[in-house]
């Protein structure tokens, strides 16, 4: 197929602006404007940025109407079925699956760097006891950057992999640590014999007082979990990231603004939302009022865990979460009414002319806090679940940003609202 080519045509003059087509290997081109305002004194504006691309990447794949989501070329479903999370960080992170000495190497290398500072430590206490574990999460990972702040080694590939190593060590440490600052529970320290999930699991639910045992069918749904939100290319929080990480700063407060940003309701922060709003609406019998008030645009009240900017069609980590939540929750035993009120929410929205008109589906967060409710992880920690997982993104979107010699600044324009030049006059005369 030859490449499709654009242009702009400046009516006032007739000149004509070519727009270079970007191509990459699947999905649609982009188009390059970066030189419309020198040649046109014109911006482009696209708020929200529906149909802009920040960057080219080679990390992750979405085709939001056609379901899809590959990591590095593989399909989600098949890395959740064959592979472990640990497995998955080091695709993402460097571009191929790894063989059998090469994981072992990373493996070993996580393990090596979970522990965090003893100092750090102490940062919890500064917190009040009811502080949003999101919160604790943003500053102590804000943090570490007081810890390692040598920033001149952004350029260097070694230091990019301690950073990122550490980085996927230590995250869940400090969530596991937000969250016994949460219960005013003793802090535990990680034990690296255990896997990565089990490891949190431990630091999250152990006391020093007892022997604790971590499920295997906990571990192992966590790290599924895992696998699904390991990354989502340009999101809010990775572009965050990014657009921290182009002025150059400490990519761990880099990541710290990442976390910020994912916390919100509109991104990571839903999986929370949507537990509170089945239990809001209690019980199956109140299901078509709520689902009227979510149709009242006057209500402002949204379906969480519903609709995605990219997903016009099933989102594929829902669907294999979906199936996990079902298998998860019989092989713990829990019977959860709520999980009766999501597929009863689930099937109103599909076959409702609203939703469907909207191309709005369930998305990841619609089903992952049922099942993380049943391995006990409180409703405040499921966005910091969220964070630990997609730390690995994170880190490689920076990497990829970093290392490429055609990095900017991320400086957007804007189209001026406000009022137009005028003289002050002095205090006495307004
Ligand atoms: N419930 C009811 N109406 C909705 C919903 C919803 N969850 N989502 C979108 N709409 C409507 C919206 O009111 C608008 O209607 P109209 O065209 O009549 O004005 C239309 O659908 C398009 O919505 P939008 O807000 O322009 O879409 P967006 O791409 O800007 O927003 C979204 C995407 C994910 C923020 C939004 O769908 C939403 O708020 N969903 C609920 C929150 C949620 O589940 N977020 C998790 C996203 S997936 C995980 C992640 O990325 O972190």
């Amino acid at each position: 197929m030859s490449t499709p080519s654009f242009s702009l045509v400046n009516n006032a003059n007739g000149e004509k602006i070519d727009l270079p087509a970007v191509g990459g290997t699947l999905g649609p081109v982009g188009l390059d404007v970066g030189k419309v305002y020198d040649k046109a004194g014109v911006f482009t504006y696209d708020p929200g940025f529906s149909s802009t691309c920040s960057t080219k990447s080679a990390i992750t794949y979405i085709d939001g109407d056609a379901g899809v989501l590959l990591y590095r070329g593989y399909p989600v479903a098949q890395l959740a079925e064959h592979c472990s999370f640990i497995e998955v960080a080091y695709l993402i992170l460097n571009g191929e699956l790894p063989n059998a000495a090469e994981l072992e190497a990373f493996d070993q290398s996580i393990r090596k760097h979970t522990m965090i500072n003893e100092s750090l430590k102490g940062f919890f206490s500064g917190f009040r006891y009811d502080a949003h574990p999101m919160a604790m999460l943003t500053g102590v990972v804000g943090s570490l950057s007081a810890f390692y702040h040598d920033t001149t080694n952004n350029k260097d590939p070694r230091h990019r992999e301690i950073f990122a190593h550490r980085m996927i060590a230590k995250i869940p440490t400090i969530a596991a640590a937000a969250y016994k600052r949460h219960v005013g529970q003793p802090f535990m320290y990680p034990q690296n014999h255990l896997d990565y999930c089990s490891n949190l699991l431990h630091m999250m639910f152990a006391v020093p007082a007892e022997p604790y045992h971590v499920n295997p069918v906990a571990a192992k749904a966590l790290d599924i979990l895992f696998i699904l939100h390991a990354d989502h290319e340009q999101n809010a929080s990775t572009s965050t990231v990014r657009m921290a990480g182009s002025t150059g700063t400490n990519p761990y407060a880099a990541i710290a603004a990442g976390i910020a940003a994912l916390w919100g309701p509109s991104h990571g922060g839903a999986n929370e939302a949507v537990l509170n709003m089945l239990d809001e609406i209690g019980d199956v019998k109140h299901v078509q009022g709520f689902m009227d008030k979510v149709k009242d645009k006057q209500s402002g009240v949204r379906l969480m865990g519903f609709g995605h900017r990219v997903y016009k069609n099933f989102d594929p980590r829902a669907t294999i979460i979906r199936e996990q939540c079902h298998k998860v929750l019989k092989a713990l035993n829990v019977n959860d009414p709520q999980l009766e009120l999501a597929m009863k929410l689930e099937e109103i929205a599909l076959n409702d002319d609203y939703f469907k008109a909207r191309k709005l589906y369930p998305n990841v967060d619609f089903y992952s806090g049922i099942i993380y409710k049943a391995l006990g992880i409180p409703v405040n920690m499921f966005t910091p679940m969220f964070a630990i997982a997609r730390t690995v993104g994170w880190v490689a979107h920076w990497a990829e940003m970093i290392s490429d010699p055609a990095m900017r600044i991320a400086r957007p324009r804007q189209v001026y609202t406000g009022a137009p030049e005028r003289s002050v006059s002095p205090l006495a005369q307004r």
